[in-house]
């Protein structure tokens, strides 16, 4: 199978994790948009969506699937979003599409990240995949240079402004250890919007596409000790 078979393959595989009469999140690419495609059959069953991306947006509406603006719900069951990169512990490396900061957002409006994504996204440390960074744009050289400070090589993503008006750096040749302790570090950093590691939002289950069919993966928490609860 080819790696777009593989990817609709979980793309119709996540119906299964749609609550029926619910609201639920919708992240953004190309493993998103054949869920898209697949919800499109049941969208009388669903109560709506909340949209991470101006593009899936446009293709929710367009397939007649109701959006609804993130401060209009107080909680989602479930957000269905792709990834970059997934470890052994549900964390993840996300923003390959630009859309990090709305996609943070809204997975954490939800009880449970369900990850759809191909079997070369799987890795065992994360960080092969360049770390995207979305930074308001006066601070890029900053941010630039304490990325560059932790090892990395910078490339600021040439021509591409996000939904949200700002920039995005792409942090080369970086292992990531311990990717809560990461995000945690790199969110403080003055002039960072977003940094696509999404340990804290990491994936409940992972439906992972491979040439045998779908593996479904769980994944526990992250540590409590370390995290904002929900509700905070
Ligand atoms: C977009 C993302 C995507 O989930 C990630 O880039 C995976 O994309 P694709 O499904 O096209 O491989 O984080 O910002």
């Amino acid at each position: 199978m080819t790696q777009d078979q593989l990817k609709a393959l979980v793309g119709h595989a996540a119906l299964e994790f749609v609550p029926e009469g619910a609201v639920i999140g919708v992240g953004t690419g190309s493993t998103v948009n054949h869920f898209i495609d697949a919800l499109a059959s049941i969208r009388s069953r669903i109560a709506g969506t909340v949209s991470s991306s101006e593009r899936s947006t446009q293709r929710l509406q367009a397939a007649g699937i109701e959006v609804l603006e993130a401060n209009a719900v107080a909680s989602l069951p479930v957000y269905i979003d792709g990834a970059d990169e997934i470890d052994a512990q549900g964390c993840m490396i996300k923003g390959g599409g630009g859309a990090l900061t709305r996609e943070k957002i809204v997975a954490d409006l939800a009880e449970r990240f369900i990850c759809i994504a191909d079997a070369s996204k799987q890795v065992a440390v994360l960080g092969a995949f360049p770390l995207p960074v979305e930074v308001i744009p006066m601070a890029a050289a900053q941010v630039a240079r304490r990325l560059q400070a932790l090892g990395a090589r910078v490339v600021r993503r040439s021509g591409f402004v996000t939904d949200n008006g700002c920039h995005i750096l792409d942090a080369h040749g970086l292992s990531i250890a311990d990717p809560l302790a990461m995000e945690c570090r790199i969110n403080q950093w003055p002039g960072v919007v977003t940094v696509g590691l999404f340990a804290r939002n990491r994936a409940s289950v992972c439906l992972l596409g491979t040439a045998q069919g779908v593996q479904t993966l769980h994944f526990a928490a992250a540590p409590a000790d370390r995290t904002e609860p929900k509700s905070a």
